[in-house]
This record gives structure tokens, C-alpha cells and sequence, in this order.
């Protein structure tokens, strides 16, 4: 028998008797599956771990608290014998043959007449890996071998663009804030399936060198607008390239919904009809601070953050923020797009009640390469962000968080 290779097959369970002997390490891995598959679980067994008396006691199996006794595989379709008991797993094994029960066997894998695959799953696909006989069995390598496709699928590092269900539209991808690797795996899966992808300055550009090159890549700030404005020339991009039938991502920095102005994009592929999905990402309001050591919030400091834009100073009149009302709460402000505009919002949190004293931390390009922390203080923070020459982008974090971490390296 283990001359000939395993012939693959996916079997169906849904209500279908499954029986299991042995409540052990063995049947924990494999229960879980047999259950997904909507199995008819049978388990026989004088005891069982915490986790497989779990799984009996919420009513996902049955479970027989005994030693195998011949006649329990005779309605069985399929069985796991992994008991720790060599005759009775013989004896069990003797039986499946006699009615032609496909079983497993953890104790003889050359005396089975199933082997269970290294599976894992990636949007919609069950990928099984399967030695090709007894004697070249190695557990290890086929569960590599598994890692590796679905890491790969998952990543997009390994393309498998679909063809039956690929459907024309825009996928909405918040990028993260820089790091290649802080992007969602699903991101960076559509990027590798995209027919175009179109970008920001803002986020994982590194990941654009990567992608596979029928991708085509366009700078969203080197699309010419003419008579648009910037925004209304990227939207009829989108529109554009997502009518001529193609996959397109708008890749975005941080979460498309946080400053990105996503939802105009959003609104604007509606109007014209096209499909789009939002794909969130990861803001640079949080993780930029958390990557340069601040905690947003910290037990017994902060109990809340608000992110604010910066883009416009306290006391224009386009803006929207309540800069003295922020400047009464006592928890963490952090402030995008605000690197011009901190002299300003300083002096006007200053004005209505908060500390010159409070710590202010500047960080930026943080999560690349360059990223750069500069401290301050509200009083200091205008004049400090001169000599140090701190420039856009960079996540402005004021509060007493930044002062609870390590001290920042120099
Ligand atoms: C137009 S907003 C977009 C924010 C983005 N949607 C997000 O969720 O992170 C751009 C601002 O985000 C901040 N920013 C984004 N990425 C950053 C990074 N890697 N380092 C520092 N600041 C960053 C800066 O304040 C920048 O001016």
C-alpha cells in the first residue's frame, strides 16, 4: 500500500457519524476541523483533555466514556483512532477494514488507510498538503510546505489572481503608516491581485516595488487635473480604469476613513455605479505614537485620545475643532497634519487651561526608516519644532503620555 501515492479527496461530513477514539492531545488538534465540517461526532474515550471536555460539553461532540468495544466504527463513515492503547487501536483498525471505514491512525500511519493533510485555509481555499507515501512521511515539511502557500496567498507574495469571481471595481486599502509589514494582509493581498493600484505619497510606497509587473502604479499626486480639482481628477481615475473592466485599489496611508478622505472617494464610485469595498487600515494616529514608545492611553494617566487635524490653524474660520474645549479635557491630544500650525495650537490650548508644562512629543515619518522623535513641551513645542527642523509628516502627541514610556533614546 505505501508504494502508491495517497489520492486526494475532500470529504463532505455535514451529519455524517465521525467516530473518534481517544480523548488525548491527538483528538484536540483534529476536532475542531471535524466540527467545522458540521461532522456527527462520536467520541470514545475513558477521559479527555480540558479542551476536548469542552468541546462535549457545549454539545459540539458526543462523548462515550469508555475504552473502545468492537462494534463502534459500524455506523462510522470516516475515524480517527488515537487512542494510547496499541491492541485496541489494532483491534479498531482490524474493524474500519471489515466496514470499509476510511480511518486514520495516529499511532501507524502505514496501517491506515487515511492520512490527514497539513491544511490550512486563505479566502475561500482549503489548502491540504499531503506526503506522497508512508516512508517519505515528514509532518514537519508538509506543514512548511502549507505555512509557506497559505503565508503566500495570504500576502499576496504568492499570486493566484481569481478568474471565475474577479470582479471589476475599486478595493479601498488603508496602507498603514509606512512600515511595508503594517499593512493587513488583506491589503497587501489585493495589491498583488490588482490591475492597477493607485497611491498616495503617504504609507507602504516600498510595497509598490514589489508588486508583480502587470500591475500598472500611478502616483495619485502626478495624475494631471486640469480643470478638477486634485480630488475629483483621482475619483474619475478610479472611475475610469474601474470602468474598463479592471481591479483597481486606492491605496491610502494609515485608514482610509481617518483624514484620508475616503469617503468622498466612496461616494464618488457610487454615484457612477462601481463597486467598492473598504479595506481598513492602520491609522497612524495610534501606531505612530506607539512606535516611537507612547501609549495613547495609560492606566491611571489617560482615559481618553482625541485626534485632531492640524491643518488648520485655532483661529481660522474653516475650523471645525473646539480647540478651548480640548483644551479642558485631560487626556491624550493627537494632532495629524499639524506641524505648521503647532505654534498657534499651542499658545491656544495654553489660553484655555492646559499646562505650558504638558509634554509635547513630535514624531516624524514615523515606523520608516527615518522615523524621528523630537520632545517638547507646549511652551517650548513652536520654537522646537524651528531649530529642530521638524517637517511633515508627523503625529503630534500632547499629554502625560509621553511621558510614561522608557525615556526616548537621544
Ligand atoms: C492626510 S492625513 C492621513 C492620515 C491617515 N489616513 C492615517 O490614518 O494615518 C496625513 C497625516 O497623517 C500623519 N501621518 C501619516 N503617516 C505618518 C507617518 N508615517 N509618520 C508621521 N505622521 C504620519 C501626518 O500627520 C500626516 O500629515
Amino acid at each position: 500500500m505505501a508504494e502508491h501515492p495517497a489520492y486526494p479527496v475532500g470529504l463532505r461530513l455535514a451529519g455524517r457519524r465521525v467516530v473518534v477514539l481517544g480523548g488525548g492531545q491527538v483528538a484536540q488538534r483534529r476536532l475542531p476541523a471535524l466540527i467545522a465540517a458540521g461532522a456527527d461526532i462520536l467520541l470514545v474515550s475513558p477521559g479527555a483533555t480540558p479542551s476536548v471536555e469542552a468541546m462535549a460539553d457545549a454539545g459540539e461532540i458526543t462523548w462515550a466514556r469508555r475504552g473502545y468495544e468492537d462494534g463502534d466504527l459500524a455506523d462510522a463513515w470516516y475515524a480517527l483512532i488515537a487512542t494510547s492503547d496499541p491492541e485496541a487501536n489494532t483491534r479498531a483498525s482490524a474493524e474500519a477494514e471489515r466496514h470499509r471505514v476510511w480511518c486514520v491512525r495516529s499511532d501507524d500511519a502505514d496501517r491506515a488507510t487515511a492520512w490527514t493533510p497539513a491544511t490550512g485555509h486563505s479566502e475561500g481555499v482549503t489548502v491540504a498538503v499531503l506526503t506522497t507515501d508512508a516512508r517519505g512521511r515528514d509532518p514537519r515539511h508538509t506543514a512548511a510546505i502549507r505555512d509557506a502557500v497559505v503565508e503566500g496567498l495570504r500576502d499576496g507574495t504568492l499570486v493566484a489572481p481569481h478568474h471565475r469571481t474577479r470582479t471589476p471595481g475599486v478595493w479601498l486599502v488603508g496602507g498603514g503608516p509606512g512600515d511595508p509589514d503594517l499593512i493587513t494582509v488583506r491589503g497587501r493581498r489585493l495589491l498583488a491581485e490588482a490591475d492597477v493600484v493607485i497611491a498616495d505619497r503617504l504609507g507602504p510606497r516600498d510595497l509598490l516595488a514589489e508588486l508583480p509587473p502587470h500591475v500598472e502604479v500611478i502616483d495619485a499626486a502626478k495624475i494631471p487635473y486640469g480643470r478638477y480639482m486634485a480630488q475629483e481628477a483621482i475619483n474619475n481615475a478610479l472611475i475610469e480604469h474601474a470602468g474598463q473592466g479592471k481591479a483597481v485599489v486606492r491605496l491610502k496611508g494609515g485608514d482610509p476613513f481617518v483624514f484620508g478622505r475616503g469617503m468622498e472617494e466612496v461616494q464618488a464610485l457610487t454615484e457612477a455605479g462601481i463597486p467598492c469595498t473598504v479595506v481598513p487600515g492602520i491609522s497612524s494616529s495610534i501606531s505612530v505614537p506607539g512606535a516611537a514608545g507612547i501609549p495613547v492611553t495609560h492606566r491611571g494617566v489617560a482615559h481618553e485620545f482625541t485626534v485632531v487635524s492640524g491643518h488648520v490653524a485655532p483661529d481660522d474660520e474653516r475650523s471645525l475643532v473646539d480647540w478651548p474645549a480640548l483644551a479642558k479635557l485631560t487626556g491624550t491630544l493627537v494632532v495629524l497634519m499639524g506641524v505648521d500650525k503647532i505654534g498657534k495650537i499651542a499658545e491656544t490650548l495654553v489660553a484655555h487651561g492646559r499646562s505650558p508644562d504638558t509634554p509635547v512629543a513630535l514624531i516624524q515619518e514615523g515606523t520608516t526608516a527615518a522615523q524621528r522623535r523630537v520632545d517638547a513641551t507646549l511652551a517650548t513645542v513652536a520654537e522646537t519644532v524651528r531649530t529642530e527642523d521638524v517637517k511633515p509628516p508627523a503625529v503630534i502627541v500632547i499629554g502625560e503620555v509621553v511621558r510614561v514610556g522608557p525615556e526616548p533614546a537621544a
